[in-house]
Parts: structure tokens; C-alpha cells; sequence
């Protein structure tokens, strides 16, 4: 099996670092991206794994994949920032659109989901999938079983698989929630997980999909 490069735009973060750490121990060539390449390098070395560090944009450009991981107010901006480098590149988009102080309500964007926006500053030049909108970065980063199925959208079914493999392979169950519209379902979830969180003190509630699915070929 040959492992695609990864760049985690964004790698420095609470999620990013987690999607970055697992990959890179999965065998996946890594590349942590930040604003400053300093500080990805400083990420990348403490997390190991032979993960490496660059700025976003250089990340980008040398990856095959690219993972964004920045909070809702910066998607716009980081993603101006690496569009030059992910033509014909798939890009996954992880952004949930929380609008501090109320991340307990559901409040999607005029563009339908922070997926179609991203799809929308990206340009059709760009295969955009979108994914894990449902776990807990915090768990992510611990040698532990999440337990947590990650629901992966996309109109390319074959960039699904894609992604919906980097989530197994980061020791989830990545599942085709089908297309990038349905992006929506997820991102609207999280700020019920976070309700969930706080009502029933939950120390970050994530999805599980009940019954016997079926395997289907990739
Ligand atoms: N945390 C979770 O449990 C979780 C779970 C599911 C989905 N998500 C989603 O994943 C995304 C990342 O979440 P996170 O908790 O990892 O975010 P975060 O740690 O707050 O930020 C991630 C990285 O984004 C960059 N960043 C922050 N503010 C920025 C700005 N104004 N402009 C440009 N870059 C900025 C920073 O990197 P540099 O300073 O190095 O550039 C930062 O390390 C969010 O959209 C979130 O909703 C998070």
C-alpha cells in the first residue's frame, strides 16, 4: 500500500494535532500546517512520528490530501490562503460552524453547511469531502478507543472512500453519510453533542450508527 501525503492545515490545533498524530503512527506521511512555520515545526515535534512542519500554504503544496482544521472564523480566510495550492487535490473539510457565545445552537451558515461554503471559496477545481465533525479532539489525542463513527460527505463517492479509510485507519469507523449537502446533518449535530456534554456531563458524547451495516467495495 502506498500512503498518501497528509497536510492538517491548521495542525497546531485541539484537532488537528489529533487527526495529524494518528495518521503519521498509521504510517501516513504528515505535515502539520500553521500561519507560522515555527510553531508547526515546535507541533510536529513534540507529537513525533516522524510528522513534519511548514506553514499551511507549503503544507498544502506538497500534500496530496489536505485536511483544514481551523475554527468557523478562519475557514474563509485560511481557505483563500491554500486555494492556490490544493488545485485538484481532494480537501477535507472539518469546520463546524459554531458562532460563539451560543455553540449549543444550531446556526449554519447562509451556504447551507461550512462544507458548501468551503466548496463555494474552493472552486470546482477542488474535490472536497467533509468529516469528522463529531469527535472529540481530546479524546483524539489519547492512545484510547474512541469509539465514535465518523460520517463522511462528498459528491465523489470514490473521495469518500478516500476519507472514510483515513478514518479507519486512524482507529474510528468512517461511514459514507453520501453527498456534500448532507454535510449539514453533522455539523448541526455537534452543537447538540455539546448540549449533550454539558446536560448529562459527558465527557465529549460522540455518534455511533446502531445495526449490521453491510461492508461495500471501495
Ligand atoms: N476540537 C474539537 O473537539 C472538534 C471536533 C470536531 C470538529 N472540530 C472543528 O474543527 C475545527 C478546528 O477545531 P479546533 O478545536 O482544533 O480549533 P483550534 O484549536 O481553536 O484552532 C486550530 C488552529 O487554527 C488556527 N487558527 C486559529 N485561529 C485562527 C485565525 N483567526 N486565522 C487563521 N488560523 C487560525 C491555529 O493555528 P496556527 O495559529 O498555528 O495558525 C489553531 O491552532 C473547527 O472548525 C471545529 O469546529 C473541532
Amino acid at each position: 500500500m502506498t500512503f498518501p501525503t497528509i497536510a492538517v492545515v491548521g495542525g497546531t490545533g485541539n484537532l488537528g494535532a489529533a487527526i495529524a498524530w494518528r495518521l503519521a503512527r498509521a504510517g501516513y506521511p504528515v505535515i502539520i500546517g500553521s500561519r507560522g512555520a515555527e510553531s508547526a515545526e515546535k507541533a510536529a515535534a513534540e507529537l513525533g512520528h516522524g510528522l513534519r512542519g511548514a506553514t499551511n500554504a507549503d503544507a498544502a503544496s506538497a500534500a496530496e490530501i489536505v485536511i483544514v482544521t481551523v475554527p468557523f472564523a478562519a475557514q474563509d480566510s485560511t481557505l483563500a490562503g491554500i486555494a492556490p495550492h490544493v488545485v485538484g487535490k481532494l480537501v477535507v473539510d472539518t469546520t463546524v460552524p459554531l458562532v460563539p457565545p451560543k455553540v449549543m445552537r444550531v446556526q449554519l451558515p447562509a451556504e447551507g453547511s461550512a462544507a458548501l461554503k468551503a466548496q463555494a471559496v474552493l472552486g470546482e477545481g477542488v474535490t472536497l469531502v467533509s468529516a469528522f465533525h463529531n469527535v472529540a479532539a481530546h479524546k483524539l489525542a489519547k492512545d484510547v478507543d474512541v469509539g465514535c463513527d465518523v460520517l463522511v460527505f462528498g459528491d465523489d463517492k470514490a473521495a469518500r472512500g478516500r476519507v472514510v479509510a483515513l478514518a479507519d485507519a486512524m482507529g474510528l469507523r468512517g461511514l459514507h453519510g453520501g453527498a456534500l449537502a448532507n454535510s449539514a446533518a453533522a455539523e448541526a449535530m455537534t452543537s447538540i453533542l455539546i448540549f449533550l456534554n454539558k446536560t448529562y456531563k459527558v465527557d465529549g458524547a460522540g455518534i455511533r450508527i446502531t445495526g449490521d451495516l453491510v461492508p461495500i467495495e471501495e
